[in-house]
């Protein structure tokens, strides 16, 4: 696990795009793993640059998404199909058949988990997975308490996190409280991973997650086990970190 500090947002942003440039550089037709939420929109906005002034190309590259909420149509302005193409697909050249997010309308959820595991596993498995952290610790939509080995399946969504996420709806009411979230050991079989965190907010999770045990009640621990893990954080993000990191 290779932690790095960086001193703004916008720093920590660059840092992780230089890394996905990096291996779609070395290998265009890159699987892609791709997170929501506030944290990697800078990443994004990077990877964006790049592409218009950089040429870099998206053109062979297959996404998959980690998770979206279940009730929310593509066209929802909350779900995460929406979000994706609002702030990263339409601005590149990413093939449309080649992305993939949950559907989160599926009539038979069981059977779309399936489909998205084989998929994954069809498209030789996920180069490199970007992730975000819940400020429980979660990753994805694996709230604390998930198997450690769970795959692409249905979750509740915990109380804190359904608070969390109730600012971006008009009520209580409309917040969804099912995701369909790729598993703990589907994210674990990605052959590099990236973890991004920054703000204060996250500096607890971040701790547990490096420093603490390995353990279910804080997923994003699971990080620790795996081959090839950056962390990629602002300095508020590393707050609490008692070892030194590179910055
Ligand atoms: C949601 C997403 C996670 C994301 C987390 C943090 O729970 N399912 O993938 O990491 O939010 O969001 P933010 O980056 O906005 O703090």
């Amino acid at each position: 696990m290779l932690v790095i500090i960086k001193n703004s947002y916008d720093e920590m942003s660059k840092e992780a795009a230089k890394i996905v440039a990096d291996r779609l550089r070395k290998k265009p037709n890159l699987v892609l793993g791709l997170a929501t939420g506030s944290t990697p929109i800078g990443l994004y906005k990077e990877l964006i640059r790049m592409h218009k002034e950089e040429g870099l190309s998206f053109a062979k590259v297959t996404t998959f998404n980690l998770d979206e909420y279940i009730g929310l149509p593509r066209t929802h302005d909350q779900s995460y199909f929406y979000f994706m193409w609002e702030n990263l697909f339409k601005y590149i050249d990413v093939d449309r058949r080649y992305i993939h997010v949950p559907d989160g309308m599926a009539n038979d959820i069981d059977g779309h988990c399936e489909w998205y595991e084989n998929e994954i596993k069809h498209l030789g498995g996920i180069d490199l997975q970007i992730l975000g952290i819940g400020g429980n610790g979660h990753i994805a939509f694996n709230e604390p308490g998930s198997s450690l080995g769970s795959r692409t399946r249905i979750k509740t969504l915990t109380e804190q996190t359904v608070k969390d996420n109730a600012r971006f709806f008009k009520s209580m009411e409309e917040v969804p409280k099912f995701a369909i979230t790729m598993g703990i050991g589907t994210i674990m079989e990605a052959k590099e991973v990236i973890l991004m965190a920054n703000k204060t907010n996250k500096a607890d999770a971040i701790k547990s997650a490096i420093e603490g045990p390995v353990t279910h009640m804080t997923p994003a621990s699971i990080i620790q086990m795996h081959r090839k893990a950056y962390v990629v954080i602002d300095k508020e993000a590393a707050s609490k970190l008692t070892h030194q990191f590179r910055g």
